[in-house]
């Protein structure tokens, strides 16, 4: 057996030990199915420096957020009613003032690439962490310098952001979920 194939037999065999170790505890909580290992959160960094980016878990409450957060994949791609929606919250976050109400550019750049300035952007997850906490080139966080992003009380949702996103790949033919 070569070495990293005896390493995942140990590991395998840790994962199988410590499972069996779980069931002994308590029966009852061994038929639940575990909630905590589907809901682990992926791996966010911010735009400006790829630091982690810490978001408060509670933030994603919706399921195509909760979905986002464990996939980095953005279901309401192609939901003619998220599209519809984000195009609207678009305006409401004052996107359109600096990104144009097309999103095709105005002070700020345009959002249908394919040529982006973070090229990070042509992925849902990327886009996602560009507005959240914004960049070093003229964005503050969430689209507007002067939200704390950490304050879950202020400015687009998780899920907010996601239907925005759904707008603006329906304006291209980038998915962001590839
Ligand atoms: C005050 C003007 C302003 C507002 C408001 C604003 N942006 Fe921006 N945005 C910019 C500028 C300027 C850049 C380019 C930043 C850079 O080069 O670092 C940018 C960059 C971006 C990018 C990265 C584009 C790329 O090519 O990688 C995305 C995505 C984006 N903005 C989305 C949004 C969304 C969504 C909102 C609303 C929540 C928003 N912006 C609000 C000015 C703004």
């Amino acid at each position: 057996m070569s070495k990293t194939k005896f390493n995942l037999f140990l590991m395998l065999l840790l994962v199988f030990l410590s499972a069996c170790d779980k069931k002994g505890a308590s029966s009852v909580d061994a038929a639940t199915p575990s909630v905590a290992t589907n809901e682990k959160m992926i791996d966010f960094v911010t735009t400006q420096d790829g630091k982690p980016l810490v978001i408060d878990a509670a933030l994603f409450n919706t399921p195509a957020a909760k979905e986002f957060m464990t996939t980095g994949k953005n279901s309401y791609v192609g939901n003619e009613e998220a599209i519809a929606k984000g195009k609207k919250i678009f305006q409401m976050y004052s996107c359109t003032q600096c990104h144009g109400p097309e999103a095709k550019g105005q002070v700020g750049p345009g959002l249908t690439g394919p040529d982006f300035r973070y090229p990070k952007d042509a992925t849902n997850k990327g886009m996602f962490e560009t507005v959240w906490h914004g960049t070093n080139g003229g964005m503050g966080a969430k689209g507007i310098g002067l939200m704390d992003p950490t304050d879950p009380k202020n400015g687009i949702t998780p899920d907010e952001l996601l239907k925005v996103i759904s707008w603006v790949r329906s304006l291209s033919k980038i998915t962001g979920n590839e």
